[in-house]
């Protein structure tokens, strides 16, 4: 089928590539004439794994770039709009794009086509991209509108896409829903994963994914409440890690112990220093926003915003709980990304606790392995930025784990240790197991586990302890 998908950002790029590589035509609509460039000359502007060999496999061929929207939309049997949705000051989402889309779509509807919103949008909005369509010329019987959520993540984005869980398809017409089956057809007819050039399947994934069709409504209030609903896991695990740490219990136990309930499950249960990223922050307050209008408070939303800001803070204390005073420290940071996998600092818990550090008065040595580029617009000067995780440490007071990426679980700990002046790592992660880090002779403190002490922290002050929750 021919597919345009306007907007190359995240999910427009890997779902124009995705789409490409289950075999449909695919125009990538873009209206920044250098980022266009860029792509047609080989650039992929996002880190993310196979996104580069899928582009390289169907750039010219199945996927075309292109700056002429309704050029895209006329040629094209489905359109989807995958631009951004950033917030506005009082947390709603900007639709402004969305619209100037639709308007532009209403001068290319010549026959039957189906518009398909992708990006995160508030409920509702199908149905008021029909009529701005429809206010703008097109004949209602030409077009229908579907929402179609994307459930990416950053750093497995591509394998997400074609790998999904579910495939939800939110339609107001059997016509318009057949077009989106068709769409997704090689995946749920399984067709897709028998292909020798698929990408590969990972572990966890159940093949062929199960297609869900709903209303439009559904479908837009199924893609907040989920991103919702994890943020919330995230909070709630946060939240039990500072009962564990003032009481001297270990997260992780409790984590395998509720996990272990099939009716919670161990996935995003990992205690840390909050969530971060383009997506939970803004669709929280999206969400929360959205249920105001329609005349709900949702006060639950609020609680897991404030646990989250409130996480980053504890984080700090607990620095400052093993480190004593801060200003002059030197401390190496590992991680800037706002999880692992992604060059992408956007609302970064790293990001924030290292510009806290610095109004403190702290030295900071960072590292990241894709992060850095972005990282530098913003930290410098100010930030030193070391080319592997040894160099971040040499000579450092303390080093901070601070993003999840799979290269900081498996550092050399003997050559860590000799670098640091003092060998304290405080892992805003859980990385690591505390006892094997006594036994490489370190001071660790984790996230909701005790801590392994190698030296005599003066009574009371313990970061364990001291917290008040
Ligand atoms: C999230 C959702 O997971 C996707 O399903 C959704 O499609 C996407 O938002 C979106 O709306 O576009 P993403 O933001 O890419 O994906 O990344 P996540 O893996 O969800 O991580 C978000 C944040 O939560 C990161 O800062 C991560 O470090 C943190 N996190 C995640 C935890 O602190 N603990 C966990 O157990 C899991």
């Amino acid at each position: 089928m021919r597919i345009a998908v306007v907007g190359s950002g995240y999910v427009g790029l890997v779902a124009g590539a995705c789409f490409a590589d289950l075999g449909h035509e695919v125009l990538l609509v873009d209206n920044d004439e250098a980022k266009l460039a860029a792509l047609q000359n080989g650039e992929v502007p996002i880190h993310e794994r196979f996104l580069p060999e899928l582009l390289a496999r169907h750039r010219g061929q199945k996927i075309q770039f292109s700056g002429d929207l309704q050029d895209a939309a006329r040629a094209s049997q489905a359109v989807f709009i995958a631009v951004g949705t950033p917030p506005t000051e009082t947390g709603d989402a900007d639709l402004s794009y969305v619209e100037s889309v639709a308007r532009e779509i209403s001068g290319a509807v010549e026959q039957y086509k189906v518009v398909v919103e992708k990006s995160t949008v508030p409920v509702y909005t199908s149905q008021w991209v029909r009529t701005i369509i429809m206010r703008n010329g097109a004949d209602p019987a030409l077009f229908d509108v579907a929402s179609n959520p994307e459930f990416l993540r950053e750093g497995t984005a591509v394998t997400d896409f074609l790998y999904p869980d579910r495939i939800v398809i939110g339609v107001e017409s059997d016509r318009c829903a057949d077009v989106l089956r068709e769409i997704y057809v090689p995946l749920t007819s399984g067709s897709y994963y028998r292909n020798p050039t698929a990408i590969p399947r990972p572990d966890r994934a159940q093949v062929p994914p199960r297609l869900i069709v709903t209303s439009t409504r559904s479908a837009e209030l199924i893609k907040h409440a989920s991103n919702a609903f994890l943020a919330m896991k995230i909070s709630f695990i946060n939240a039990v890690a500072s009962i564990c740490e003032a009481v001297n219990a270990n997260v992780q136990q409790v984590c395998d112990g509720i996990g272990a309930d099939s009716r919670i499950g161990t996935r995003f249960l990992n205690p840390g220093i909050g969530y971060g990223g383009s997506c939970f922050p803004k669709d929280l307050q999206a969400f929360r926003s959205v249920a105001k209008e329609c005349g709900y408070e949702f006060r639950l939303l609020d609680e897991v915003i404030r646990i989250n800001e409130e996480q980053r803070h504890r984080f700090l204390r607990k620095v400052r709980g093993v480190l004593w005073t801060l200003r002059g420290k030197r401390l190496g940071v590992l991680g800037l990304a706002f999880k692992g996998g992604t060059d992408d600092i956007r609302e970064s818990p790293a990001l924030l606790l290292v510009q806290d550090l610095l109004r403190e008065g702290c030295h900071i040595c960072a590292y990241d392995p894709a992060a850095m580029g972005r990282a530098k617009e913003v930290l410098q000067p100010g930030v030193e930025f070391a080319s592997d995780p040894y160099e971040a440490a040499n000579g450092a007071d303390a080093v901070l784990i601070l993003t999840e990426w799979e290269e900081f679980s498996a550092l050399d700990l003997d050559r860590l240790r000799k670098l640091l002046r003092y060998p304290i790592i405080l892992d805003g992660r859980n990385l690591y197991d505390p006892a094997v880090m006594a036994a490489r002779g370190f001071s660790y403190h984790s996230v909701g586990r005790p801590s392994a002490l190698t030296e005599d922290l003066p009574a009371g002050v313990r970061p364990e302890k001291k917290e008040r929750l």
